[in-house]
C-alpha cells in the first residue's frame, strides 16, 4: 500500500493511479490525517500531493516533520516537495514569480530518482514558491529556470521529491520518475495486477455474503457487467442478475448484455422485456425532465415486480444487492471504509419497509480503467468493457421529441455507424463520449439523386473530458467525419445533413436534453 497524502490538489486521483499503473497499490487519505493513523495502516511509501497554497500562507496545509523522519519512504510532488524540504531544514524563498506550464528540467546529478533518463525534461510546472537549498544529506537531482532545486533524494532516508507534477501526461518520463522513486528507492514490489484484483474482490465478496443470496442490476454499462460478474465468481447461481430492456439502447447492446455476456460470465440473467411498457409511457412527452422522470420511475416499478419475483423463489434469504461504486465517487463523498446499509425503498423500493438489503460494492477500491482491466481478466466482451459513458435515460434523451419506434430506429441505425467510423479511425480512447442526436421535430430540405428530400439532421457530439464535468469538442479528422457524413446520409434514408456541434461544456452540456 502506498498513500498519497492529499494537500488539496486537484491531482491526487491522477498520482493514485498512476501508481497503480506501476502495480502497487494506492489510497488517497488528507492531509489532515495524524501521522500514526498513517503508519497504522503500514504503508510501504507515502506521496505527499501538490496543492495550491505557498507554504508561507498563515493556513497553508502543514506537514508534520515525523513523517519525513525516515520512518517511511517519502515521494514530495510540487508543494509537497516544498513542505518537505521546509520541515527538513532547506531552504524554500518566496520569488512570487511563477513558473506554470510546460518547463524545460535539467538534469544535474540524475541519481537513483533520474537514473537512465535523458539529459532534459519537459515538464509540467506550477509553483510560486521555490527551494533554492536542498535540506541536509540530499543530492540535487535537477534544476529549471524557476527552480534552483527541483528534484532531490536522499536514497539512504528512502525520501525524494520533484518540483513538476510526473504524473500528468505533459511531463515527459513522469511514470518513469514516479517508478524510480516506488520500485528503487523505496523498495516495492509490483503485485498489484488484474488477476490478484480479481482474486482478493472474490475472497471478501464471499466473506461479506455468507450462504445469503444477491440481487444485481445490470444496465448494459461497464462498471454494473463487472461489479456483477465478480460478483458471479464469488457466489455462483446464488446471484440473479435483472437486466430490464426499455428499448432505449443502441444498436446491439441489448443482445450484448443477454447473449455474450451471459455466455462469457455466466450469470443467471433474468431479462425483463419492458419495451412496450417504457414506449407507452413515453408516447406523446417531450419535455426532457418528464422524459427522465417516467423512465426512472417504470425502472423501478420493474425491477421491483423482477425482485418479487426472485425473492419469491425457494432458496436461501436475499440479502444483497450489488452496486458499482467506483474509487472516485468514494473519495469525493469523503472516504471511509464499510459498506452503508440502505433501507430497500431508497433505492429499489417496492419491498417490505423493513427488509434491508446490503450493499455489495466491488468496485469501491478502482478506478474506471482499472474496472476496464478487471472485466476484461473476467472475459466480458470488449464491447462491454470497452463502452463509453451512456446515459441512463439512453436513446430517449437523445431523440429531440417525442420518442417513437420509427424514431429510435432511424437514430439507431445514424448511431451505429458512428461507432463503426470511430472505431475504425482507431479515435475511441480520445473520445471521452459521442452522442448522436436526432432533432425528430426539424426538417431541412435537400437534394438526393433526382430529387428533393425533406428529412432530418443528425448533429454528431464528440466531445473530450476528463469526468464529464466539464468538456470540449473533439477535433475529429475531416476525413472520418465525412465518411461519417456520406454514410449515415446514404444508409439512413429519412436523414439528409449531418451537423457538428462545436460547444464546449460550459456553456453547453454533453447531451442535447
Ligand atoms: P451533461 O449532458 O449534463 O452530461 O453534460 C454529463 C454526463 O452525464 C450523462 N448524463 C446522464 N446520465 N442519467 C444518467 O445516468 C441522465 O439523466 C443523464 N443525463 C446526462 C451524460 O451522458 C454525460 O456523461
Amino acid at each position: 500500500l502506498v498513500l498519497v497524502v492529499d494537500f488539496g490538489a486537484q491531482y491526487a486521483q491522477l498520482i493514485a493511479r498512476r501508481v497503480r499503473e506501476a502495480s502497487v497499490y494506492s489510497e488517497i487519505v488528507p492531509h489532515s490525517m495524524p501521522v500514526e493513523e498513517m503508519l497504522a495502516r503500514d504503508p510501504k511509501a507515502i506521496i505527499l500531493s501538490g496543492g495550491p497554497a505557498s507554504v508561507y500562507t498563515p493556513d497553508a496545509p502543514r506537514l508534520d516533520p515525523s513523517l519525513v523522519d525516515g520512518t517511511v519512504p517519502v515521494f514530495g510532488i510540487c508543494y509537497g516537495f516544498m513542505a518537505m524540504a521546509a520541515a527538513l531544514g532547506g531552504d524554500v524563498a518566496r520569488t512570487g514569480q511563477r513558473e506554470y506550464g510546460r518547463t524545460g528540467v535539467e538534469v544535474v546529478e540524475p541519481g537513483t530518482l533520474l537514473d537512465g533518463l535523458p539529459g532534459s525534461l519537459v515538464s509540467w510546472m506550477s509553483h510560486g514558491d521555490e527551494v533554492v537549498g536542498a535540506p541536509e544529506g540530499f543530492t540535487v537531482n535537477a534544476r529549471s529556470p524557476r527552480a534552483t532545486v527541483a528534484a532531490f533524494e536522499d536514497v539512504e532516508r528512502r525520501l525524494a521529491g520533484v518540483q513538476w507534477h510526473p504524473e500528468v501526461m505533459h511531463s515527459e518520463h513522469g511514470q518513469d520518475v514516479l517508478e524510480r522513486f516506488l520500485v528503487d528507492i523505496a523498495g516495492c514490489r509490483r503485485t498489484w495486477t488484474s488477476v490478484n484484483i480479481v482474486e482478493e474482490q472474490v475472497e471478501r465478496i464471499r466473506e461479506q455474503v455468507g450462504d445469503a443470496r444477491v440481487i444485481s442490476a445490470l444496465s448494459g454499462g461497464v462498471d454494473s457487467a463487472v461489479s456483477t460478474a465478480l460478483v458471479q465468481r464469488a457466489v455462483g447461481d446464488r446471484l440473479t442478475a435483472v437486466f430490464v430492456d426499455h428499448g432505449l439502447l443502441r444498436e446491439g447492446e441489448a443482445e450484448q448484455v443477454e447473449r455474450d455476456y451471459v455466455e462469457a460470465t455466466g450469470v443467471d440473467l433474468k431479462v425483463v422485456d419492458a419495451v412496450d411498457q417504457f414506449l407507452g409511457h413515453l408516447a406523446g412527452v417531450t419535455d426532457p425532465e418528464t422524459k427522465r422522470k417516467i423512465i426512472g420511475r417504470e425502472f423501478i416499478r420493474v425491477f421491483e415486480a423482477a425482485e418479487r419475483e426472485v425473492l419469491a423463489t425457494p432458496g436461501p434469504p436475499v440479502k444483497f444487492l450489488v452496486q458499482g461504486t467506483l474509487y472516485p465517487d468514494v473519495v469525493e463523498s469523503g472516504g471511509g471504509e464499510g459498506a452503508a446499509n440502505i433501507k430497500s425503498h431508497h433505492n429499489v423500493g417496492g419491498l417490505p419497509e423493513d427488509l434491508e438489503f446490503s450493499l455489495v460494492e466491488p468496485l469501491r477500491t478502482l478506478f474506471k480503467d482499472e474496472v476496464r482491466e478487471v472485466g476484461r481478466q473476467l472475459a466480458i466482451p470488449e464491447a462491454i468493457v470497452g463502452r463509453h459513458p451512456f446515459p441512463g435515460p439512453g436513446l430517449a434523451i437523445r431523440i429531440i421529441g417525442e420518442v417513437t419506434p420509427e424514431r429510435l430506429a432511424i437514430l439507431r441505425r445514424a448511431d451505429a455507424i458512428v461507432r463503426e467510423e470511430t472505431t475504425r479511425a482507431g479515435l475511441d480512447t480520445e473520445i471521452w463520449q459521442f452522442p448522436v442526436v436526432l432533432l425528430a421535430d426539424v426538417h431541412s430540405v435537400g437534394v438526393q439523386g433526382d430529387g428533393r428530400t425533406y428529412g432530418h439532421p443528425i448533429v454528431l457530439r464528440p466531445v473530450s473530458s476528463e469526468d464529464a464535468m466539464t468538456a470540449d469538442w473533439s477535433r475529429l479528422p475531416y476525413d472520418v467525419l465525412e465518411r461519417i457524413s456520406t454514410r449515415i446520409t446514404n444508409e439512413v434514408e429519412e436523414v439528409n445533413r449531418v451537423v457538428l456541434d462545436i460547444t464546449s461544456k460550459p456553456p453547453g452540456t454533453i447531451e442535447w436534453e
